[in-house]
């Protein structure tokens, strides 16, 4: 047999862990519609939701594991006959600004558990998901951002610092599993994530769905600063597209971006909500709402994706447009409405 790290979907096992959750619920369905034997999403639902995954729940070939990260015999009976897991459990910027303590716990040691735990039980491909925000934050970060791109944390919020740093520190844990007992694993680095089941949790995707409510509520959509800051999104059925790839791909070993086609500015991606809502007054430009954790850079970035068509052969296919279209489109929807 060739010394390969693919595994293939078709009639094998997987885990989710952090699995009742906006990437999570949009992979298990990628994995089912690719003839996976069986999804078995793992949570404690401290974020997720039943609600993220009513669309699946009913699926012969998934199952829901209640359980923590920070419970070894949790993770253990759920890695059992897994042929891979995908590692999401984490808290982002806004939870790790409420509850550094908790958050530190399951993006550090909560990713050895799950690492240890497949070790354990010799799953052969472990996807983790980590984040731009191994580039850090604030006035450093401009430009085109690469996985060579080193860490910023001069004058960004603490948060988001801590985050980021968490990040880093499960890539490594990852590379040290790959080391120490040849675990095979690829990183991907997503950007923000938007797309149907959008949660709250995310402080940039936050931007998409206040100004979404805000003019379906007849108010004005606010714009922070001058509005030339840059996001970079990625359409959540892109990252579940790229985990399933992962998982595929011969690649171990390696860290890459997943972002979406193109950057947008905050004022291009407010007026672009806006008008997918329906048209609404001109943006009120604004300073910062205090106590908010916001995330800002040096100008103008951009998180350059072409080492991950190299390593899993991927590349996001839907643009900004196109994605939101579909967001609000689940948001008028029956399962919007109720989330
Ligand atoms: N959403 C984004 O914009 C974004 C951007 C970059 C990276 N990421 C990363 O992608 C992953 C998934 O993001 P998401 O937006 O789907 O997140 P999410 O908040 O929807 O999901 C995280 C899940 O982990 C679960 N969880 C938290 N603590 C747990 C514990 N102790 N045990 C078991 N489960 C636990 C939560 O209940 C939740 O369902 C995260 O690792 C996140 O850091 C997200």
């Amino acid at each position: 047999m060739p010394n390969t790290a693919a595994v293939p979907i078709a009639g094998n096992r997987f885990l989710i862990v952090g699995g009742a959750s906006l990437v999570g619920s949009a992979t298990a369905a990628e994995l089912l519609d690719h003839g996976a034997a069986e999804v078995a999403l793992f949570d404690n639902f401290a974020f997720g939701s039943e609600a993220a995954i009513a669309h699946l729940k009913d699926h012969p070939r998934l199952r829901l594991i209640r359980g923590d990260v920070m419970r070894m015999a949790d993770l253990l009976a759920a890695t059992k006959g897994m042929a891979g897991m995908l590692q999401l459990a984490a808290f982002m910027t806004l939870s790790m600004d409420r509850d550094p303590w908790g958050g530190l716990d399951v993006n550090i040691r909560g990713v050895q558990n799950a690492l240890e735990a497949a070790r354990a039980n010799a799953v052969r491909k472990v996807v983790f998901a980590s984040s731009n925000a191994t580039y850090g934050y604030g006035p450093g970060v401009a430009g085109d951002l690469v996985e060579t791109t080193p860490f910023h944390s001069h004058g960004a919020p603490p948060a988001a610092i801590i985050y980021g740093a968490s990040k880093i520190i499960g890539e490594q844990l990852c590379r040290d599993y790959h080391r120490k007992h040849g675990l095979d694993y690829v990183v991907l680095r997503y950007s923000t994530v938007y797309g149907e089941r959008q949660h709250y949790r995310a402080a940039n995707a936050l931007y998409i769905i206040e100004t979404f409510d805000k003019v379906k509520r007849g108010e004005r959509p606010q714009v922070f600063g001058d509005g030339s800051e840059t996001k970079h999104f990625v359409y959540v059925g892109d990252l579940a597209r790229a985990n399933r790839m992962a998982f595929e791909s011969a690649a171990s070993d390696v860290a890459v971006n997943t972002s979406g086609p193109e950057p947008i500015t905050t004022l291009e991606l407010v007026k672009l909500v806006t008008e997918l809502a329906g048209g609404g007054a001109e943006p009120e430009f604004v300073g910062n709402e205090s106590g908010k954790v916001r995330l800002t850079s040096g100008g103008a970035f951009r998180i350059v994706h072409d080492e991950a068509e190299r390593a899993i052969g991927w590349k996001p296919l839907v643009g900004m447009r196109e994605g939101l279209g579909r967001l609000i489109a689940w948001r008028e929807g029956n399962e919007g409405k109720q989330a």
